[in-house]
């Protein structure tokens, strides 16, 4: 199929973008960044999705049967300090794509939401999708904004929309050098012998889903009869803090954490219950934890020894 991968020079776009050409795909990325990963049989464009002219330009010469929607403003803190840069992003971005997407005549558009920042802290965990949406940071309302945006695209113009909402992803690739991601900023702090901060209290929870396990929901989402909206996360609560220590037992780090203070905003507890994901996509996650930490170390230390 001609497919088009937006925030295809991202962590998760990288991924995605690899799997995609490996199953013989015509793939083409839309970023804004350099793709950093060498892959073959691939046509890289740099452009910004909130650039309507260049935008349709790309889809109209394109005519992708598939899209998925990755390109996105990422952050929780950078969106509750510039939320007009996040709604441009996230929302207008993302309008102005599927729009686009529906003139060029795709047949299915997926997006790629976020199950962690869309319930605030629910009373239930793990969440479902039954659970009420309320989210607590402009990230959050921009992806559910979004996601209102294409029901309505979905039903005006006939392209079929899919959701993959994610819990918190880790693995290979992540950018260790963000605020978030957990796993990644960890892990290279530990195999640098530097110190590691744990925000107060370590005991909050979150579901980490491994990448390829994400890519598998996108591919099952692009590929299924209908579009639908899914949580895809293991179900699974892990606190900050025995992340730390399997990662250290990975990193052979024997330093203790420094505890900082709470961040604000930050929710204690989350998972997703991916029993529609199962139902709807036959998708469940194959990595375990513990494998996905031991790959997600092997590939920084390769990386890190370049
Ligand atoms: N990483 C997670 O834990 C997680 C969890 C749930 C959902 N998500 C979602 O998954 C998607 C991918 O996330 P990621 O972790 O790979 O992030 P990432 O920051 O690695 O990738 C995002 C990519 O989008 C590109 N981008 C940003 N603004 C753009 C613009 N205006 N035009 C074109 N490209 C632009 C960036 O250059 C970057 O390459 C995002 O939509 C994110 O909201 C991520």
């Amino acid at each position: 199929m001609r497919v088009l991968v937006t925030g295809s020079s991202g962590f998760v776009g990288s991924h995605l973008v690899r799997r995609l050409v490996a199953d013989g795909h015509e793939v083409t990325g839309l970023d804004v960044a350099e793709q950093r990963q060498p892959f073959d049989a691939y046509r890289d464009v740099r452009a910004d999705i909130r650039d309507e002219a260049a935008v349709r330009r790309l889809l109209e010469e394109v005519r992708p049967e598939l899209i998925f929607h990755l390109a996105a403003q990422v952050s929780v803190s950078v969106s509750m300090r510039e939320p007009r840069l996040d709604i441009e992003t996230n929302v207008l971005g993302t309008v102005t794509l599927a729009q686009a997407a529906a003139a060029a005549g795709t047949r299915r558009f997926v997006f790629t939401s976020s199950g962690g920042a869309m319930f605030g802290q629910p009373a239930v965990v793990p969440a479902t999708e039954e659970t009420e949406v309320s989210p607590r940071s402009f990230y959050g309302a921009s992806k559910v904004a979004a996601e209102r945006y294409l029901s309505i695209i979905e039903a005006e113009t006939g392209m079929s929309v899919a959701s993959v909402r994610p819990a918190n992803i880790y693995g290979p690739w992540q950018d260790p050098h963000g605020e978030a991601g957990v796993v990644a900023i960890f892990a290279q702090r530990m195999l640098r012998g530097d110190a590691v901060t744990i925000f107060a209290p370590g005991t909050d929870t979150r579901d980490y889903v491994f990448v390829s396990d994400v890519v598998d929901a996108q591919v099952a989402a692009a590929m299924a009869p209908e579009g639908a909206m899914c949580l895809v996360g293991t179900g699974v609560e892990t606190s900050t803090r025995e992340i730390f220590e399997r990662l250290a037992a990975h990193c052979g780090y024997e330093r203790a954490p420094i505890m900082g203070p709470p961040r604000p905003g930050d929710i204690e507890r989350i998972a997703l219950d991916a029993s529609k994901a199962r139902a709807t996509w036959g998708w469940s996650p194959r990595v375990s934890l513990d494998d996905g930490l031991r790959m997600t170390v092997e590939s920084f230390r390769e990386e890190m020894g370049r």
